[in-house]
């Protein structure tokens, strides 16, 4: 792959992985992370958890829209009285790698009635990065990673393939890069305790990096 390494994670899923698959990506890159809209500010965001298990090898964009409830962002923004502006939600401009992490699943509302029905996939679209589709290995994972392999390719969204999270499941880890026609990128086993090391040579060890070179 030519030019930056520039690549945006979705999921199957709100609590599938996303963030820690991210954050093994963007220390294994030294790239930017940027999370266009964090709905729920009670706790640790994305952004922060980025910063702690990357060990400090990633740089921490500030977010575009930072919305107190954790729902989905139209509805999120709406409560907190926000219009998203979907200029403000174009890629972050410089060089180097960058890792974006969408919000929740594929067909996510991000647009404010106003604007319409921006879905997570419109969005995946306008940016034109590859995407890493981060799924479960548990139960219920073939039908949730198929259906949202359908919906990034029929808004023309470039999948990458698909980041398996958890314990090994070998039929779904089998079936779903074959009925997908999709690349099977490693899978990050549950880390106990996630600390910014075991999540460094877990990825090293289990991630297909070259896929990301
Ligand atoms: N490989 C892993 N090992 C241990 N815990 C994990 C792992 N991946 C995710 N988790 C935990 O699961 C929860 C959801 O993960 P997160 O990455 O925040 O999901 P998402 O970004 O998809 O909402 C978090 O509490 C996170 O610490
Ligand atoms: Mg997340």
């Amino acid at each position: 792959m030519n030019g930056p390494r520039r690549f945006a994670i979705t999921g199957t899923d709100t609590d599938v992985g996303k963030t820690v698959f991210a954050a093994g990506l963007a220390a294994h890159l030294g790239a930017r992370y940027w999370k266009p809209v964090q709905a729920g500010l009670d706790g640790e965001t994305d952004s922060e958890t980025v910063a702690r298990l990357s060990g400090g090898k990633a740089l921490v964009l500030p977010e575009a829209y930072r919305l107190n409830t954790p729902c989905s962002p139209h509805a999120a923004a709406r409560i907190d009285g926000v219009t998203i502006d979907p200029a403000r939600l174009t890629l972050p401009d410089g060089d180097g790698p960058l890792v974006v992490e969408g919000a929740g699943g594929v067909l996510v509302p991000f647009g404010a009635d106003a604007n319409g029905g921006l879905l997570a996939a419109d969005l995946f679209a306008c940016w034109g990065l590859p995407v890493v589709l981060v799924a479960r290995t548990a139960l219920g994972t073939i039908n949730h990673t198929l259906l949202s392999l359908e919906a990034l390719r029929a808004r023309g969204v470039a999948v990458l393939g698909v980041a398996f999270s958890g314990h090994a499941e070998p039929v779904a880890e089998e079936a779903i890069p074959r009925i997908g026609a999709v690349r099977h990128l490693g899978r990050l086993p549950h880390l106990d305790p996630l600390t910014a090391e075991n999540l460094r040579a877990a990825f090293a060890a289990q991630i297909d990096l070259k896929a990301f070179a």
